[in-house]
């Protein structure tokens, strides 16, 4: 048994926490695309009213086998004060009993808590047991020094305990 870690980036932010996550922790990685267009005039506001009102989403992948890993991190940046909706709509297409759950959230300086508390409800409404949570601040950050933030986070949080 293994862990995975699922999760959204729009910026590389989120990826970058992800990775180095991976890295500490032996955990395989998926990252879900959202395929809607999100860029432009005018998206970041259509994409908080989609975080807002937890619109689904188009996303590849389309779903994600995590018959052999037992603890699942979901990760997502935060929008609006929520999840995001890519990883919203695949959390709703997976079976989470029996499995134990870390999330973490991005976040420029703000409302990843209530992200953070969202995302919880959603991964226990679909059966899983949510062991730990953390969240990152990412503003003005260089990649260098959110490295060093999760590195910190692991240690605090001592994420290597889960590992099997
Ligand atoms: C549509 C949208 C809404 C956002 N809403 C918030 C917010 O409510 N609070 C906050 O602190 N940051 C907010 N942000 C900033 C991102 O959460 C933050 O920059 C995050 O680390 C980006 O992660 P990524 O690079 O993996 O996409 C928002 C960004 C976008 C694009």
């Amino acid at each position: 048994m293994a862990t995975l870690i699922i999760y959204y980036s729009q910026g590389g932010k989120t990826d970058l926490v992800a990775k180095t996550l991976a890295k500490y922790l032996d955990a395989d990685l998926v990252r879900i695309l959202d395929l809607k267009k999100r860029d432009g005039f005018g998206s970041k506001l259509f994409s908080s009213i989609n975080a807002f009102r937890e619109t689904k989403t188009q996303i590849t992948p389309s779903n994600v086998d995590i018959t052999d890993y037992d603890t699942i991190y979901f990760g997502t940046p935060t929008w609006a004060g929520n999840p995001t909706p890519a990883i919203l709509t695949i959390i709703d297409r997976l079976n989470l009993r029996g499995k134990d759950a870390v999330l973490f959230a991005t976040m420029d300086s703000n409302r990843a808590d209530s992200n953070i508390e969202r995302l919880e409800e959603k991964v226990k409404m679909r059966g899983a047991r949510v062991i730990e949570t953390f969240t990152l601040a990412t503003k003005g950050k260089s990649p260098e020094q959110l490295v060093k933030d999760t590195e910190a986070a692991i240690e605090i949080k001592d994420l290597k305990m889960y590992k099997r």
